[in-house]
């Protein structure tokens, strides 16, 4: 490996830029406790066993997803093609649950999770523990349905920013802004009025 200067351990803004090199999916978790729904865009989502399904979502402590999801004691996880950009930036903002669902074309999976419409699939699970993890919970969930959607190109995500399809087989990464080691800041992508600059 090429080293760069080493740091000390405990710098967020360089964990965060180094992260931001780790290419991920986009999800939207959803659940839905009696009438409300709720929901947020999520890249921190592992697949962490197949006997059984299941599959870990890391959240913020205060997003207003988890209670719901907590009551609810299941959630959705759906998989954004790489056209759903407006849908991972909706499912960001801080705006009322709500609001994000208002107009949306999606349909209902077995545990009443609302499940967006177009995507690449999506998972419905059932909760099988909460764990506090410093600023966030870890939600283990046990896969109870499986969706197959678009066999399309999926959203990506990458140093802060979204990949644009270039093509039907192409996608094109964010570039590091000119003079910085990653693209959060100046001329990076910030998502719309988020809790956390992901
Ligand atoms: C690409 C992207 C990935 C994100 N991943 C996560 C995540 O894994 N966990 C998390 O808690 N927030 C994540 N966020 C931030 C939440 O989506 C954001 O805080 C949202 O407003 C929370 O919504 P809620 O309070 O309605 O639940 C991400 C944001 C973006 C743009």
């Amino acid at each position: 490996m090429t080293a760069s200067a080493p740091d000390a351990s405990g710098d967020s803004l360089r964990f965060r830029r180094l992260m931001g090199r780790w290419a991920t999916g986009v999800s939207v978790v959803t659940a839905r406790d009696g009438p409300t729904d709720a929901g947020l865009t999520v890249n921190a989502l592992l697949s962490v066993s197949t006997h059984p399904p299941a599959l870990l979502v890391s959240l913020m402590h205060d997003v207003d997803t988890l209670p719901v999801l907590r009551r609810a004691g299941a959630f959705a996880a759906s998989f954004l093609a790489h056209d759903q950009r407006a849908l991972s930036e909706r499912f960001a903002a801080t705006v009322p649950p709500a609001e994000k669902f208002r107009g949306l074309a999606l349909h209902r999976g077995a545990t009443g999770a609302p499940l967006l419409d177009g995507t690449l699939g999506a998972l419905e699970c059932r909760v099988r523990s909460v764990s506090p993890a410093f600023d966030h919970d870890l939600v283990l969930g046990e896969v109870v349905r499986q969706e197959v959607g678009r066999d399309v190109l999926p959203l990506l995500f990458y140093r802060s920013g979204y990949a644009e399809a270039d093509g039907p087989d192409r996608l094109r990464l964010p570039r590091a802004a000119p003079g910085r080691k990653g693209n959060l800041g100046r001329g990076g992508f910030k998502p719309p009025r988020t809790r956390s600059s992901r």
